[in-house]
């Protein structure tokens, strides 16, 4: 698709917990304009717009849809109405970036997507994990060789405490609607989405088989151990999840950290950090085992404070709307890594493995929600 040139006009939709983060890169870059915010709560949008020089407030999405000088806009509402959200966008000509995960379930996600191309626009989902830097230098150094032929991805969450203002400032209600019946299964769901949309992306390759034990405790995810076969048979993949409510991370955002270990049969890749900054530690970190010439080469020059993922998230729309370039993070690679969520709660389920390719609707966990 060609890019619109120019100068976009972004109108921003949910001005929740999460939206200054992610507002903060249109803000920064230069070439487009933050024109309106809408959010139905009572002064939010009001607050919001003023705090960020944009001109006009909504508490109504049709009327905001309707103003003819909004070009795109940013979908930061709860995931159960991406949906119904992105296709009234799209029925107003808009382009469209939306938070993750795209939707609630596969034919949601491929109805918007649909939706999106029959009016020739862009539909994008805004994944701060495949813009964090230390993972796209990780990406680059596989896809350079660096490791030889990647053999195991390892991605590792663990959730806790943390004493950081972002936690402590966050807004209750955004907790309400990821753990009921508006949710498909909760922090899994919700958080993990970013892990399954990095597993597909650091080697570019889909995962046809899935084993997971996921078990259900105060967040239904912990622990959860999951086991991915790529479509490469000599590639396997390995997702951990844990809660560990007695452990405080150091972190500036959630009180949460992930490790990322990427083994090829030349070397080791760790990202050894993203959510928090739990290890003093360079945030990738590459052995390289040649037989007369083995190396650990740090990047400690790479930036690596994780709200940089959301920045370049926005710069990188903006280059979509502005050149025309593929917008990342594609619906069709979202559509993706839903089907490997649920894959990984029916692969819990059933205790048999699963091949996510053939989940076209949704998968809860059984006895979701509480
Ligand atoms: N990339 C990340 O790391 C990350 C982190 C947190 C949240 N998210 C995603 O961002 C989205 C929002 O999450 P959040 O934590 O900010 O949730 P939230 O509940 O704090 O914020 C959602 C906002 O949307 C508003 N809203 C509801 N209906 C609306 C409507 N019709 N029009 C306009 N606004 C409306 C709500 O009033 C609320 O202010 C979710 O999809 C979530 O998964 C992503």
């Amino acid at each position: 698709m060609s890019g619109i040139g120019g100068r976009p006009r972004i109108g921003i939709v949910g001005a929740g917990n999460i939206a200054s983060l992610n507002v903060h890169g249109y803000l920064s870059d230069p070439r487009c304009d933050v024109v309106a915010v809408c959010d139905p709560v009572e002064g939010r949008a009001a607050a919001a717009a003023a705090e960020w020089g944009a001109p006009k407030a909504f508490t109504d999405l049709g009327a905001m849809l309707a103003d003819p000088d909004i070009d795109a806009v940013e979908i930061l509402t709860p995931t159960h109405l991406h949906h119904e959200h992105a296709l009234a966008a799209v029925a107003a000509g808009k382009h469209v970036s939306c938070q993750k995960p795209l939707a609630n379930s596969v034919a949601d996600a491929r109805a918007m997507a649909t939706a999106a191309e029959a009016a020739g626009v862009i539909l994008r989902v805004s994944e701060c994990y495949r813009h964090y830097p230390p993972l796209e230098r990780a990406r680059q150094l596989i896809a350079e060789g660096a490791i030889g032929r990647p053999t195991h991805i390892r991605l590792r969450t663990v959730v806790g405490q943390t004493h950081s203002d972002f936690q402590a400032g966050l807004e209750a209600d955004g907790y309400v609607w990821r753990m009921n019946a508006h949710s498909p299964g909760g922090h899994l769901f919700d958080d993990m989405i970013h892990k399954y949309a990095v597993a597909l992306w650091l080697v570019d390759r889909d995962i046809v088989s899935v084993q997971a034990v996921v078990r259900r405790r105060d967040h239904f995810f912990e622990p959860c151990a999951a086991l991915f076969e790529y479509d490469d048979p000599r590639l396997l993949g390995t997702m951990e999840v844990s809660y560990a409510p007695s452990m405080w991370l150091r972190s500036s955002f959630y009180g949460a950290d992930e490790f990322f270990e990427i083994q090829g049969d030349e070397g080791f890749l760790w990202v050894t950090r993203c959510t928090g900054e739990m290890l003093d530690l360079s945030p990738i970190v590459l052995y390289q085992g040649g037989k007369d010439n083995q190396t650990t080469t740090t990047f400690s020059d790479v930036p690596s404070a994780w709200d940089l993922g959301f920045d370049r998230s926005a710069f990188h729309f903006i280059d979509a709307l502005v050149d025309g370039v593929p917008a990342e993070m594609s619906a069709e690679d979202a559509t993706k890594a839903l089907q490997l969520c649920f894959a990984v709660y029916q692969a819990g389920n059933t205790s048999a493995a699963v091949d996510p390719r053939t989940i076209e609707d949704k998968v809860v966990p059984d006895g979701w929600p509480r």
